[in-house]
């Protein structure tokens, strides 16, 4: 038995994600870049994060061939670049507040944080491919909040809730 689309998205969009922007440039200096809330850590030793990747994108080839690829963990004021990253047949970098970061691969200074990849594996994953970097330039920005996505819409992390005693 195996659950219709309808009822799995709508139960899956219950799920709270962070909003990042992943980027990369192909040999020949062209550069890339989607909109992801399928980011996650997994691994700490070594240091893996992964996220998924439509196969249909027109990004796929551009992710799934590259060596390295830059995941930009969006503050709370810039849903703006995530919808101009998400959106179809236009240039995404053309606003220009991407700029050299990690390893040169495109990204915003002022990102809630950033996590630069080699290309660990790609693993295939029903209709998305998995893309799993190794992290091998980190930065974080302690004063920016982070833009989380849920229910479809854009949301602000709730307070913090005290946690003493778990790790
Ligand atoms: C908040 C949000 C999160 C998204 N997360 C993902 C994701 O994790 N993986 C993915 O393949 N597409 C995701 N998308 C869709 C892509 O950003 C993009 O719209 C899609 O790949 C179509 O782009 P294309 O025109 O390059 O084919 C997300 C879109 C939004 C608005």
């Amino acid at each position: 038995m195996s659950v219709d689309s309808t009822a799995f998205t709508q139960a899956m969009s219950r799920v709270p994600g962070p909003v990042t922007v992943a980027t990369t440039v192909d040999p020949a200096g062209e550069h890339w870049g989607f909109t992801g809330s399928s980011f996650s850590s997994l691994s700490l030793n070594p240091p893996l994060v992964l996220i998924c990747l439509d196969k249909k994108a027109s990004t796929h080839e551009a992710f799934t061939t590259a060596d390295r690829f830059l995941i930009n963990v969006l503050a709370l004021e810039q849903s703006d670049v995530a919808m101009r990253f998400a959106r179809s047949g236009v240039d995404r970098f053309n606003a220009g507040d991407m700029v050299p970061c990690e390893f040169g691969l495109p990204g915003l200074k002022d990102a809630a944080a950033r996590v630069a990849c080699s290309m660990h594996a790609v693993l295939d994953g029903g209709d998305h491919s998995i893309l799993v970097g190794r992290a091998e330039a980190t930065y974080a920005d302690g004063e920016r909040v982070p833009l989380v996505y849920r229910d479809r819409a854009f949301a602000r992390p709730v307070a913090d809730v005290q946690m003493a005693g778990v790790h």
